[in-house]
């Protein structure tokens, strides 16, 4: 092990209190360390005041801590930190953006997509498509389900207008080449929407080396708390896109028949902040950081490439990515749907994720209506490989009796 998984452990109080969990979910949620519960328990419990409004020194206290949570977060990434917008999660996020090219779009617009993209990757350009008519083009997938960069090519045109894709796909696994995607997109004039939300808990994002005009990533998903996430927003774009919600602290001046919004991210956050999640988020970063991505892409391809090794020697196993980089293994067990197979893996502790993920283009793509997905964070180990394997033979070997 690359990790000492006995210590990190006791940095999550959920295994005090669920003995036995065997927590291979990760792709949908991760847990929590106590330093983040505690930061979010700091906020309410000395200070729990509004930000950037009260003129007394617990809100100077409480803005520092939120502000400070948006300078972690713009390290994180390495953008500036008037380029960090926080939201409500990676799907707020997305919309916020497509929101903006509603009015922008027009027939005869493209906007480049994929079977990889998680719902919220997808809808809302889904949405932008149909009430533009602009048309979505799909990367045709390789026999892997893989993006490749001469696939790319082929629906990159004059016309395209949005990139909208996926760092990593919660189903597939593999990493999208973004940085070549967005270079490319670059030369023809569109602009770049970049779907992180698999990939900040795993590998090192750099906007600055990807190039991207947006990416969007959870906090629930990097250790983090639920209900926050952030929106990077290149600097220019930052400025030049519109509101989508209005209300309190996002305006500069309100007369009877208009207004005048601030400038940087404060324009998108109306309204009372996501105080306690920023908080929570920037020290969940610093925890990531203070283990070291490397180590943990290290630790998780360890446990990925045991499991795959006793998967492909049972019988009966359909596994869909061999080789992922984020250590997610999607698969089948044959003639088992997905969701009575998880009924007997949560008897034996084993958390995994059953149905289509929010991701039905590449469900459909595998030429299934649902599969098993598990998936590895810093705190499993090979016993937690063990535990599932003998789960997975224990499932089907019962429902094979009927
Ligand atoms: N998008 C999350 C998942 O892949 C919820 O499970």
């Amino acid at each position: 092990m690359i990790l000492n998984v006995e210590k990190i452990r006791k940095d999550f109080p959920i295994y005090k209190f669920n003995s036995g969990l065997v927590y291979l979910d990760n792709a949908a949620s991760t847990l929590k360390p106590k330093v983040v519960i505690d930061m979010v328990d700091h906020y309410y419990s000395h200070l729990g005041v509004n930000v950037h409004r009260g003129v007394y020194g617990l809100s100077y206290e409480a803005t520092d801590l939120y502000e400070e949570a948006r300078k972690k977060v713009a390290r994180f990434l390495n953008a500036g930190e008037d380029e960090v917008i926080f939201t409500r999660g990676t799907t707020t996020s997305l919309n916020i953006v497509a929101d903006h090219y509603l009015d922008i779009l027009k027939p005869g617009d493209e906007i480049i997509t994929s079977e990889l993209e998680h719902h919220s990757s997808f809808l809302p350009w889904l949405n932008v498509s149909k009430k533009t008519g602009a048309t979505l083009k799909f990367v045709e997938l390789d026999d892997e389900g893989k993006i490749t960069i001469e696939n790319f090519k082929k629906v990159l045109s004059g016309n395209t207008k949005v990139v909208a894709l996926t760092y990593i796909s919660n189903v597939m696994g593999h990493l999208v080449p973004v940085e070549e995607i967005v270079k490319l997109s670059k030369e023809k004039g569109a602009i770049t929407v970049v779907d992180a939300a698999q990939a900040a808990p795993h590998i090192k994002i750099d906007v600055k080396t990807l190039g991207c005009d947006f990416l969007a990533f959870s906090g629930h998903k990097t250790l983090g708390p639920t209900g926050i996430g952030v929106l990077y927003a290149r600097r220019e774009l930052i400025e030049a896109l519109e509101p989508t919600e209005f209300g309190g602290e996002m305006v500069q001046e309100v007369t009877k028949s208009g207004a005048t919004y601030k400038q940087g991210p404060f324009k998108f956050e109306a309204g009372t902040p996501i105080i306690s999640g920023a908080i929570g988020l920037g020290k969940a970063l610093e925890y990531i950081e203070s283990i070291g991505l490397n180590k943990i892409h290290d630790h998780i391809k360890r446990l990925h490439d045991y499991t795959i090794s006793k998967l492909e020697g049972l019988e009966d196993i359909e596994i869909y990515n061999k080789d992922s980089d984020t250590g997610l293994i999607t698969f089948n067990i044959k003639g088992i749907h997905p969701h009575d197979a998880a009924s007997i893996f949560d008897k034996n502790g084993v958390c995994l994720r059953a149905g289509h993920h929010c991701a039905q283009l590449i469900t459909k793509w595998l030429n299934q209506i649902a599969t098993l997905r598990v998936s590895f964070y810093i705190y499993n180990d090979y016993e937690d490989c063990n535990i599932f394997i003998k789960s997975v033979i224990e499932t089907r070997d019962y429902f094979k009796k009927f």
